[in-house]
């Protein structure tokens, strides 16, 4: 039996999305049914409705909430009926050779997160890795949520699957940034405000907040920046700069904002023997990267992230358990929250820089 719910569909690129009635099918085998009870507005919803990432259209996105398990399909095992969850954007089954050797992105279940358990008059309906968090009500696999204390408030839970996890996991788990390190962070949204923090947290003695937005120092500082520059107010290249205000190169840069020109700088910021740049944000497609071929020769390390690498089973209820220790910060994340039929203005507050986070309350 399908339930009918609502949910906001992309149908065209550039165009506000729609909120509309879909029919989403019972849980199967090993598949939950959620409700959902907040969804973060990510970057990445708003690149592809721009059409400036690869996927096709009409599809309901959203790729981070939290919800409450209301029925669970045969050999359902990890959760319950009741729980309160997040939805996470990589799955992790444990067992399969890439997990057991802890490559969290090549786990055998990977292709389930193209599964499509909406339709849409009568049409199959694309989801964002499996998680359709636009939607009030979602089918998903159990390896994709993890359990969650009743007390974390939804909101702030909802944002942890993409934003916190992109940022803390490229830190954790890619860079592997160390004690004493010098970081630098391009962009403070919500992916490089968790670079800063989780940077922070690993004990990196000073953390650079680059941002063209002048109102991105003072929650840069909070999450945990030590220094905070502005491009557009350097009288000096901005390389000339930190090697001037920091007595050398950086140990660590990452690039947040999705900008090719910022990546190649950030490449050129860190050491060139032992440094390691992160491409954290994503560029438009159509673009590319020209690099001197110097870069690599002395040993730099430049690598991408998906999606922090981060693990539903450890990195999740990592974050969540130093959430309610205190030590990580999730609700100065959610600057705003909206109903789903206000989600467009929750769009336009991303696209003029306002929001951190605004967050979809169902
Ligand atoms: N130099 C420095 N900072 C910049 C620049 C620039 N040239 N251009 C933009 N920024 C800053 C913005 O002022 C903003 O604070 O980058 C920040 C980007 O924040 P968000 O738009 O909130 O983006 P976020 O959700 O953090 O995602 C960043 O990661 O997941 C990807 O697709 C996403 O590519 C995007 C990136
Ligand atoms: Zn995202």
């Amino acid at each position: 039996m399908s339930l009918i719910t609502k949910a906001a569909i992309a149908r065209d690129h550039n165009a506000p999305l729609i909120i509309e009635d879909v029919a989403l099918r019972a849980p199967g085998r090993r598949e939950v049914l959620v409700e959902m009870k907040a969804s973060g507005l990510c970057h990445t919803d708003l690149s592809i409705v721009q059409g400036n990432f690869p996927f096709p259209l009409p599809a309901i996105l959203g790729h981070e909430g939290a919800g409450i398990v209301r029925a669970c399909g045969p050999d359902v095992t990890r959760v319950k009926e009741g729980d309160h969850v997040i939805l996470n954007n990589l799955i992790h089954c444990g067992e399969c050779e890439p997990c057991r050797k802890g490559k969290v992105t090549g786990c055998v279940l990977r292709s389930e997160l193209d599964a499509m358990p909406f339709h849409w008059n009568g049409e199959p309906l694309r989801t964002l890795s499996g998680i359709a968090s636009f939607a009030r009500h979602t089918v998903i696999r159990q390896e994709q949520v993890t359990v969650i204390p009743q007390s974390i408030p939804f909101a702030s839970a909802a944002v942890v699957p993409c934003g916190v996890m992109t940022g803390a996991g490229a830190v954790w788990n890619d860079a592997k940034v160390e004690p004493g390190s010098t970081v630098v962070v391009f962009g403070l949204g919500s992916i490089g405000l968790n670079v800063v923090q989780a940077a922070a947290i690993s004990g990196a003695s000073r953390i650079v907040a680059i941002d063209i937005n002048p109102g991105k120092e003072q929650v840069a500082r909070l999450f945990g920046a030590t220094h905070f520059v502005n491009p557009r107010d350097l009288a000096l290249p901005l390389k000339e700069h930190l090697t001037a205000s920091l007595g050398g190169l950086a140990d660590y840069a990452f690039e947040c904002v999705g900008n090719v020109d910022l990546l190649a700088q950030a490449v050129d910021l860190v050491d060139p023997f032992s440094g390691v740049c992160l491409a954290v944000g994503v560029p438009p497609q159509n673009q590319s990267i020209t690099l001197p071929a110097s870069t690599f020769y002395l040993g730099r390390t430049v690598r991408g992230t998906h999606i922090g690498d981060g693990n539903p089973l450890e990195d999740t209820p990592r974050i969540v358990s130093d959430y309610q220790n205190g030590a990580f910060k999730l609700n100065e994340l959610v600057t705003h929250t909206l109903p789903l039929d206000r989600i467009n203005e929750g769009f336009d507050l991303m696209k003029t820089g306002q929001s951190i986070r605004a967050v979809i309350l169902y």
